[in-house]
């Protein structure tokens, strides 16, 4: 069977594990035999959107180019996965009514712990007033109302995480289901069971 091709979309403030999970599951699903592409937003801005900036207008410029490159993707059957913290729910809409096979994951994390983490030391500048418009400090993040996946990455691994939205693409028939994934080898019986109670909340088993 032809695989289908479908746009899976991280969004969630900086640090939040977007990047960490999307690479996750890219692996999963090329283990699998997928084409899969990835549309990283640190790695999109060097090139698709380099010499943008933070502006409302120069971020939705930004998700719009990302959402531009994944439609064509999409249809010619890849596995397209963008991770780009992708701030304002109206264009991540516009671009999921543009692209059609469209799966949302909200990566869910508290900014406190999103501060802790600070990977690139950018919060740490945000909050000193050395960068303006940071996410979450002083530009907003408008969480998504109605994301096919909801991951909590405070409380769950990257690998489970990775697993429930793995999970979320078969059972909406993106890719089909296997009993024992990439992701799956590695976890223990608490682990299964946090996947598992989180698939039930999102209505899927
Ligand atoms: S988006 O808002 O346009 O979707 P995108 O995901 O491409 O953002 O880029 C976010 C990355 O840019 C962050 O991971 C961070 O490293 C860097 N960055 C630099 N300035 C900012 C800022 N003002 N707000 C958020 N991220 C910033």
């Amino acid at each position: 069977m032809e695989q289908q091709g479908f746009t899976l979309w991280f969004t969630g403030l900086s640090c939040s594990g977007k990047t960490t999970i999307s690479q996750i599951v890219a692996n999963e699903l090329r283990a699998r035999g997928l084409k899969v592409e990835v549309l990283d937003g640190d790695v999109v801005r060097t090139n698709l959107s380099k010499g943008l900036g933070f502006s409302k207008e120069d971020r939705d410029m930004n998700i719009l180019r990302v959402g531009f490159v994944s439609k064509l993707l999409t249809r010619n059957g890849v596995a397209t996965i963008v991770a780009a913290i992708s701030p304002y729910r109206l264009i991540r809409d516009q671009v999921r009514q543009d692209i059609g096979n469209f799966v949302e994951v909200f990566v869910k994390c508290p900014i406190e712990v999103c501060i802790d983490r600070d990977v690139k030391g950018l919060y740490k500048k945000a909050l000193a007033g050395e960068i303006k418009n940071y996410t979450g400090i002083d530009d907003p993040y408008e969480e998504p109302t109605a994301p096919e996946v909801v991951v909590e990455t405070n409380v769950e691994t990257p690998q489970q995480s990775a697993a429930i939205v793995v999970k979320a693409l078969e059972h909406l028939h993106y890719i089909a289901p296997q009993d024992r994934s990439v992701t799956s080898e590695v976890y223990s019986v608490e682990e299964e069971a946090a996947v598992k109670k989180r698939l039930e909340d999102l209505g899927y088993i």
